[in-house]
């Protein structure tokens, strides 16, 4: 019935209203990329020139702006959106951190009070999840993707989509996702961001098209192409993506947005001529909507009259456009998400806060803990609390998130205040800034040290770090904040590190010598609260690492899922005329996977169902795993395997399955997986999915670089 209706309005259509609809400004208000500057636009909504716009927000203003839209000849209700990351109102943690958790309940949870929220606030659609593969954490953007790996990104990538559309398109409290950057951002040379990506066929199929077909396939409404080019080829101008991968053999029936400027910037490219030649590109390749671009509105209408453009390709984007906008339900009620009372409940209440402390915590993951200094004992009294991010609420809500007035973020000084009781006393030292190289405040923190019992120190980046156009070449703890933990450390006292930040950072010193840290990305609102339940042992820390912590900028790109080579460095050693480097180990500081808890886990007895399968059959796989400390907690189990002979070579191990599982002090699980030819599965040399038969390597751990059980099958014809 939808596609009748959609069929009934684009036979009324102009060429012009069509091409209306293919057009997104951004609000006047907020800016998430580089400003166009167009006085004429709400004339031009009128006018019906505008399908949508981004960065309007709240039901008042939602409402202000669509009634605009509605004084144009057919009506056609604009679409609202805004990039609603790691939620709305309230903040959760980046979604780097929430990958940690490895908790997928907690991150469709997540995504679900976010989608709620903003649906409740006037907002139609998110420009989320961003499921860029991320192998290179100079990227700043790093912090916006899940990780390093396609199989846990892929899960994510399901997760979210399913948090943010809840029980589908047109129910009130459900926002329509959008899959971005398709495709292969997450690869930019050198970490740099927008830079040009290279890759061949079967990376970019293997590694970085995964997670984009798990979030299609959980029911993604729309995707956004990328500013990066992939062989040459800018992504919004290629055509190979977006029409022979995705709406065609993907069959994706929804609409592609551009990202901010990028049908423009294909000029910058070297690819189109002008700003016309951008817009035929584009709308060529399978672009349907232009963002800030500027370019499809002045150009398309005579690119269709002087034949470069076929009205068929402008009819195309226009039904994918509006058929979102029926299954939205705004033909029906165009101010259905904008009810300002239905705002008021819905937004920042009690038990938004409540489910972004459970994620955050969820999120933390344990480095170090030696002698088991954590969690803090009552026998602490006086607690100090050293570093530039001890006391900072705004750095809490890191990179990519909405700003409010009045944001109530608990910092950590304030969650060890809410939970430490009277008779602990806090003190307080900030010791440096940052990001400059003045010492002037480490006497001070030393003597604040000095008369502690405790030490909690908070360091790492502040929020406009890592995001959009944050690369950093050089990703050691910036400023001189390391040698402040130094200066600490010197008082002899016990020394937490809480690193905050949105990617894998340096601190080898920090590594080697500090009694026990803690990496807490920024959490959000709760931040404080999630740190002091993780301090005190409220909540047994078991988040594990979505990415590799390179020692060195000079490893990266470093990665746990690597090839062999055929010079392999034993355990990774820098060892002559062996792939290794002459100053420092091929070995990560903190591998993917890794992360440590209050208590231990013995992993043991591991069966295979059968030492050999067929294609058609399944290998149940099971083991028991127990909880062997004194606390109650989670371990992420983990499930690596490696076709070690292969047509094409294969990863020394890959992530094929986990499991988080909750165990009581004493309690012990069997724990079952099951493979199946779809896990044994590669693209062979004519890049068909394939399992070959012969022996796989079966790893089981809690890291990658902590495989505890091992055993062999074999695949036969
Ligand atoms: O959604 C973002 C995108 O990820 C980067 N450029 C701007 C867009 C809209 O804000």
């Amino acid at each position: 019935a939808i596609d009748q209706k959609v069929e009934a309005l684009l036979a009324k259509m102009t060429l012009e209203e069509k091409v209306g609809q293919m057009n997104q400004y951004t609000s006047d208000r907020l800016a998430t990329g580089p400003l166009t500057p167009n006085s004429s636009k709400w004339q031009e909504i009128k006018d019906g020139k505008v399908g949508s716009l981004l960065n309007v927000r709240g039901a008042k203003e939602t409402r202000e702006v669509q009634a605009l839209a509605l004084q144009s000849r057919l009506k056609i209700p604009l679409l609202f959106g805004l990039d609603v990351i790691h939620g709305y109102r309230v903040t959760f943690p980046i979604p780097l951190g929430e990958a940690a958790s490895w908790d997928l309940k907690a991150i469709e949870l997540s995504a679900r009070v976010a989608g709620r929220e903003a649906a409740a606030s006037g907002i139609h659609w998110t420009f989320a999840p961003m499921v860029d593969i991320a192998r290179d954490p100079r990227w700043g953007r790093v912090m916006e993707g899940a990780g390093e790996d396609t199989y846990l990104g892929s899960q994510i990538a399901h997760a979210r989509v399913r948090g943010f559309q809840g029980k589908g398109l047109g129910n009130l409290d459900a926002v329509m996702a959008c899959v971005k950057h398709f495709a292969a951002y997450g690869a930019a040379l050198a970490g740099r961001d927008y830079n040009t990506v290279d890759m061949s066929e079967r990376q970019l199929w293997e590694v970085y098209l995964p997670p984009f077909k798990a979030a299609l396939d959980e029911g993604a409404a729309t995707f956004m192409n990328s500013f990066n080019e992939l062989d040459g080829i800018p992504a919004t101008g290629n055509k190979h993506l977006q029409r022979d991968i995705l709406k065609g053999k993907w069959n994706y029936q929804g609409f592609v947005v551009s990202d901010w400027g990028s049908v423009s910037e294909m000029v910058a490219h070297g690819f189109a001529k002008d700003r016309k030649d951008a817009a035929r590109l584009a709308v060529t390749a399978g672009s349907d909507m232009d963002m800030e671009g500027h370019s499809y509105l002045p150009n398309l209408i005579q690119l269709v009259q002087e034949k470069k453009v076929d009205v068929a390709l402008i009819d195309d984007a226009v039904r994918r456009i509006l058929r979102k906008k029926f299954e939205m339900g705004l033909f029906d009620d165009p101010y259905r998400f904008s009810d300002e009372k239905r705002e008021v409940k819905e937004i920042n209440s009690e038990a938004n806060r409540k489910a972004s402390r459970e994620v955050a915590r969820k999120s933390i993951v344990l480095l170090k803990n030696d002698n088991q200094l954590l969690p803090l004992s009552d026998k602490y009294r006086k607690i100090a609390v050293i570093g530039p991010l001890g006391k900072s609420n705004a750095d809490m809500q890191g990179f990519w998130s909405v700003k409010w007035d009045n944001d109530r973020l608990v910092s950590l000084y304030e969650g060890l205040q809410n939970r430490s009781g009277k008779q602990t006393e806090l003190l307080y030292s900030k010791g440096c800034n940052i990001n400059d190289t003045s010492r002037a405040g480490f006497a001070e923190a030393v003597k604040t040290a000095q008369q502690a019992d405790v030490v909690i120190m908070a360091v790492g980046e502040t929020l406009d770090m890592s995001g959009e156009a944050k690369s950093r070449a050089n990703i050691h703890i910036p400023g001189v904040q390391e040698e402040l933990i130094k200066a600490v450390q010197t008082t002899g006292k016990p020394v937490v590190v809480l690193v905050m930040g949105g990617r894998p950072l340096i601190f080898n010193w920090t590594a080697e010598h500090a009694n026990a840290i803690l990496f807490t990305w920024w959490l959000g609102s709760e931040a404080g609260n999630a740190m002091a339940d993780v301090l005190y042992g409220d909540y047994n820390p078991a988040g594990h690492l979505p990415m590799t912590f390179p020692r060195e900028e000079g490893q990266i790109p470093l990665f746990y899922n690597e090839k062999s080579t055929g010079r392999p460095a034993p355990d990774g050693k820098s060892t002559p005329y062996r792939s290794s480097y002459l100053d420092v180990s091929n070995n990560p500081r903190y591998a993917f996977g890794y992360g440590l808890s209050y208590t231990n886990f013995d992993f043991s007895d591991l069966k295979l169902s059968k030492a050999s399968i067929t294609a058609n059959e399944n290998l149940t796989v099971t083991f028991t795993l127990k909880n062997t400390g004194n606390y109650a907690g989670e371990e992420v189990v983990q499930l690596y395997l490696q076709d070690p002979v292969a047509s094409v070579t294969r990863p020394i191990k890959e992530l094929k399955d986990f499991q988080k599982v909750y165990l009581k002090p004493g309690e012990s699980k069997t724990i079952t997986f099951t493979i199946d030819k779809e896990k044994l599965s590669f693209y062979d040399q004519q890049m068909n999915w394939t399992a070959e038969p012969g022996e796989f390597r079966l790893m089981i751990g809690n890291s990658s670089d902590h495989i505890l059980l091992k055993d062999k099958f074999e695949l036969v014809d």
